[in-house]
């Protein structure tokens, strides 16, 4: 057989979804509310701390564990909003990323055979990363229309081989934020058999109507077996920086910057430098930023409801989950061709959230991180939608 072939680990997964849906988009001119990336401007004071930073030539490898001024900015964060004590020095490691971050913590604690308990719907990249670090996942399903998990079919899928659990809240595809009751449950179960909470918490400050982003990292005995990771990129509508860190127990940092270090040596210096300012922005900023995205979501759910989706309202992050079956089709991937090709909008299918594809395929999900106008060229757009499909 000839070896000119990808890895049998490479021939696990597809590629991107999402980031497909992005590439049909252009190619059909469509309105892009499929990946999660704003069109509008990134704050002017962190784009200038990044043309400083490079003007004053910090060009160079930063520590391969990132900057000090950024890990410090972390650590101090970390411990005023949420009051618990981080070690920049022994906790905290800067990646090209939270997708690195996560990448690095997976390569870095899992070993073949390791099971790893998923909530599904689940962000696209957990799957990869599973079967790239070699570990087995066991997928709880989280059950709309708020998403909740059955505690009982969660405690069947630990077991003396589960190693982590990957939790996501402000949630990305659904938009759930866990409750504290939820994320004791979870806990329970961690110190029970353990395991290590592996919490991705990316859209910590993008959460509507008073609901509260509690760190699982604080719940009682779990400081020492969670690690926590998030990144500029969200809060800070930068995604094109490729800058996000772990926050780590001591005891688990050293195997994440080892792999971390091998695969990325480290993250953009400059832009580093920028993150670590971007982190002192005043409590204003991000409470503006919930509101403008509060704003943003009401928007799309009102256009969403009046074509005739139905629509799970999402309380964190900055998607909305809907159900297709009112338009007819076979399945959420022929809608979602249907809906880039002909309609001009793009979203992505429900399937790509799921292990099991048929359970998504009555699915689709928007992005509202947008600028209105191109929210209301979606909406001008799905006028021919509803007019050609819905009966
Ligand atoms: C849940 C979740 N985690 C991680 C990421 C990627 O973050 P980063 O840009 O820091 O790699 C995303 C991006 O969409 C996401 O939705």
């Amino acid at each position: 057989m000839s070896k000119l072939t990808g890895s049998k680990k490479a021939t696990q997964f597809t590629e991107s979804v999402i980031r497909e849906m992005t590439r049909l988009n252009h190619l059909y001119g469509g309105v892009n509310l499929s990946q999660g990336f704003p069109d509008f401007a990134a704050p002017a004071a962190i784009k200038e701390a990044a043309c400083t930073a490079i003007n004053e030539d910090v060009n160079q490898y930063a520590v391969t564990w990132g900057a000090r001024p950024l890990r410090e900015a972390v650590a101090r964060e970390f411990t005023r909003r949420y009051g618990l004590p981080v070690a920049a020095d022994e906790q905290v490691t800067v990646c090209c990323g939270s997708t690195e971050a996560m990448m690095a913590t997976m390569m870095g604690i899992i070993d073949p055979g390791d099971e790893v308990v998923i909530f599904e719907p689940f962000y696209e990249n957990y799957g990869p990363d599973a079967i790239l670090s070699g570990a087995t996942p066991r997928y709880v399903t989280l059950h709309e229309p708020d998403w909740t998990f059955d505690p009982d079919e969660l405690a069947a899928a630990f077991n003396d081989r589960t190693k982590a659990i990957i939790i996501n809240t402000p949630n990305n595809p659904t938009g759930k934020v866990f409750t504290r009751e939820e994320l004791e449950t979870i806990a329970a179960l961690c110190r029970k058999w353990d395991a290590i909470a592996i919490s991705d918490e990316i859209y910590e400050h993008i959460i509507y109507d008073g609901r509260q982003h509690i760190p699982i990292a604080t719940i009682d005995g779990m400081a020492d077996r969670t690690i926590t990771m998030n990144g500029l990129s969200k809060t800070y509508s930068v995604t094109g920086w490729r800058v996000g860190w772990t926050i780590s127990p001591p005891s688990l940092t050293g195997a994440i910057r080892k792999v971390h270090d091998f695969l990325t040596v480290g993250a953009a210096a400059p832009l580093q430098e920028a993150g670590a300012i971007a982190l002192g922005l005043p409590d204003t900023y991000y409470t503006d930023l919930a509101e403008a995205y509060r704003r943003r979501r009401d928007t799309l759910l009102e256009i969403l409801e009046r074509h005739h989706f139905t629509c799970y309202k999402p309380y964190g992050a900055y998607y909305i989950m809907t159900d297709i079956s009112a338009f007819g089709f076979p399945n959420d991937i022929e809608f979602a061709r249907y809906l880039v090709k002909d309609v001009g909008v793009a979203a992505v299918p429900g399937s790509s959230f799921y292990k099991n594809a048929a359970t998504g395929a009555t699915k689709l999900r928007f992005c509202f991180c947008k600028r209105d106008e191109t929210l209301r060229e979606a909406d001008r757009r799905m006028a021919k939608l509803v007019a050609a499909t819905v009966h």
